[in-house]
């Protein structure tokens, strides 16, 4: 495994929710962080084991994309790690939801990451051994219900983009993991109750799942890692 210790790792996402465990886990773990937000401000770092930096990043906005990377390669001089966590969800089906709230999503859950990607790419291959966590979604991998499919659609496509970053960074060292979790108990899906015999993932358990990722060998590339909070038929 790789020894995580003086590595330098970028999260979005990383003021709440899933995002903050990861800061958090690879914090502990010994990365130094760079952390992207809408909000900066709203990323609080006092909790965190080592350095950490903090930095704009609006998933709508290729130029924050590309003022992060260069941010952190400016203070630590490389980029080791890159942790695509920040999303959005709305219902949105065939016959429900709106238009705009479908573009937001393919905007938040893929264009996002895609931009973000395109940006680190070099540092990731400078840095030998880059490392990709995508936090997808068991939604990138089937529909899960009426009103998921501007969500699924968004989340399919960034699996594909996971896939992409496997094969264009293969050569370099680069290994990319998609998470895909069912149920997260974090505010996204607060106001979801789950029956008997289903249940919320703790976000800690996502951060832990990312941290194993990011060390995986090169030899070892893990694609996607199916994460469920209920019991279903997996393929
Ligand atoms: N929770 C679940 O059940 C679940 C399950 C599977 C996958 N996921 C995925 O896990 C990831 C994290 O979700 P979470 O559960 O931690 O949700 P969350 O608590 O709602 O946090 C979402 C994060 O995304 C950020 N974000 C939203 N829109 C953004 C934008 N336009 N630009 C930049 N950042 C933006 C939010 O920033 P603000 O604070 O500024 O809003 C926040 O940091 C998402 O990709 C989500 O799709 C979640």
């Amino acid at each position: 495994m790789l020894d995580p210790k003086g590595r330098v790792a970028m999260i979005s996402g990383a003021n709440r929710g899933i995002g903050l465990a990861i800061a958090k886990t690879l914090s502990d773990a010994g990365y130094k962080l760079s952390l992207g937000a809408r909000k900066p401000d709203s990323i609080d770092t006092s909790a965190l084991a080592g350095e950490a930096i903090t930095h704009e990043w609006q998933a709508q906005d290729a130029g924050t994309s590309s003022q992060w990377v260069e941010a952190t390669r400016a203070h630590y001089g490389r980029i080791d790690a890159l942790v695509m966590n920040a999303g959005v969800i709305f219902p949105a089906d065939i016959e429900t939801g709106s238009e705009d709230e479908m573009d937001t999503m393919w905007e938040v859950n893929f264009k996002g990451p895609l931009r973000l990607v395109r940006a680190a790419l070099p540092a990731l291959r400078d840095a030998g051994h880059g490392r990709v966590v995508n936090v997808v979604s068991l939604s990138g991998i089937r529909l899960m219900s009426e009103g998921s499919l501007g969500y699924s659609a968004s989340k399919f496509a960034s699996m594909a983009l996971t896939h992409a970053i496997r094969q264009n960074g293969w050569d370099a060292g680069i290994r990319a993991t998609a998470i895909c979790p069912g149920l997260v108990d974090t505010d996204m899906v607060s106001h979801v109750q789950t029956p008997d015999g289903e249940f919320k993932i703790e976000a800690q358990t996502i951060a832990d799942t990312t941290a194993y990722a990011l060390a995986l060998p090169d030899s070892a590339s893990v694609a996607e890692i199916k994460v469920n909070s209920r019991l279903e038929a997996m393929f």
